[in-house]
């Protein structure tokens, strides 16, 4: 039997490539589709990479038409929210226009699997938590509302009967890297919690600052779901088997179901890493909900995903050996 095909937009990148990894441990037959603004080619463990933009349609229709792949994963998009909030129309050209260039290929190739990189920016500020998926898409920035924009075209193709599948998988905090040291983190300037603070306890960054410390919570510090990115990358291959398997068109969360505050993050980062690194109290971050959590039932009882690193250390420590690799690589 042939191998099943999967052409990967984003594989370059930082969960593209874990997914990349494992899809090539699987059997999968893979080809990553990337234009290397943020991604690296030594994080491209499987399969060829084309170095193309899905802004650019004849060049994304040609490769696909001769990959034929069985299925797509789509991780290629621009996600600095507070970036999406000055440079809207950008956001919307690549996160929008280049996943519609992506599904008109897709129709014109014959190939009718999609996986989405969604995310919990979605929701906007929850009515409740732990959030559920039925929970309405209300974004509060533009990086959310490309990614609910790209969520109502898929739930609308859905309604025109077109036998087109595709699984949104709403990624809540992603954190940690490859437990085998390979692949990791590697974008610059980045502006998520944990990598910030395993930057400062590498000495990179002068202080960790903490954005907002009178939050409804019980340290007053904001609460995320944060999940390790290999359980992220099984959560892919198991909606691409759901898909191919016969599984309907649907919005999964990928987190763990449970939270953990900035100041238990910040914690936990000093207690592995072995330095007490200065932290800085300042004002709220505009924009950040207090709480966000995971209701992960779905995910685990429809497609059976258990996760193997639900554990904040865990998460931390493959973060922490990525982050000490770092330095001596090129990109
Ligand atoms: N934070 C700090 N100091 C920092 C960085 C972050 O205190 O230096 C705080 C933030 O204010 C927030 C928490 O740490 O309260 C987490 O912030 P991140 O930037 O790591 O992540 P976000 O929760 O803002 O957003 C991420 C993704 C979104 C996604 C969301 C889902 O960037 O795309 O998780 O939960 F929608």
């Amino acid at each position: 039997m042939r191998k099943k095909r999967v052409f990967v937009t984003g594989g370059a990148g930082y969960i593209g490539s874990h997914v990349v990894k494992l899809l090539g441990e699987e059997g999968y037959e893979v080809l990553t589709y990337d234009n290397l603004s943020t991604g690296h080619r030594w994080a491209v463990l499987a399969g060829d990479l084309v170095v193309g933009d899905i802004l650019d349609r004849e060049k994304l229709l040609e490769v696909i038409k001769s990959f034929k792949p069985d299925a797509v994963i789509h991780f290629a998009a621009l996600i600095v929210v507070p970036e999406s909030v000055s440079r809207p129309l950008k956001y919307y050209r690549t996160n929008v226009v280049g996943t519609l260039n992506l599904l008109e290929a897709m129709k014109k190739a014959g190939v009718s699997f999609f996986v989405f990189s969604s995310s919990a920016a979605v929701y906007g500020n929850p009515e409740e938590i732990p959030i559920g998926e039925e929970h309405p898409l209300r974004p509060i920035n533009p990086y959310g509302e490309t990614k609910a924009t790209v969520e109502r075209i898929l739930r609308d193709i859905k309604l025109s009967g077109d036998p087109f599948r595709w699984v949104s998988l709403r990624y809540f905090n992603v954190a940690g890297a490859d437990p085998g040291g390979k692949i990791g983190f590697a974008y610059p300037d980045p502006t998520h919690l944990i990598i910030r603070a395993l930057k400062t306890a590498k000495g990179e960054l002068k202080r960790l600052e903490i954005y907002g410390t009178d939050y409804p919570t019980p340290d007053g510090t904001c609460i995320r779901d944060y999940i390790h990115v290999e359980d992220l990358a099984r959560a892919h291959i198991l909606a691409l088997e759901y898909l191919l398997e016969g599984g309907e068109s649907d919005a999964f969360n990928c987190g763990y179901g449970r939270g953990f505050s900035v100041r238990e993050v910040v914690d936990a980062v000093k207690r592995i890493s072995g330095v007490d690194f200065e932290v800085a109290e300042r004002e709220r971050r505009p924009g950040d909900p207090p709480a966000l959590v995971a209701k992960s039932e779905k995910i685990r009882k429809v497609m059976g995903w258990t996760p193997q690193f639900d554990d904040l250390e865990l998460i931390i420590k493959t973060g922490w050996e990525w982050e000490k690799r770092l330095t001596s690589r090129k990109s």
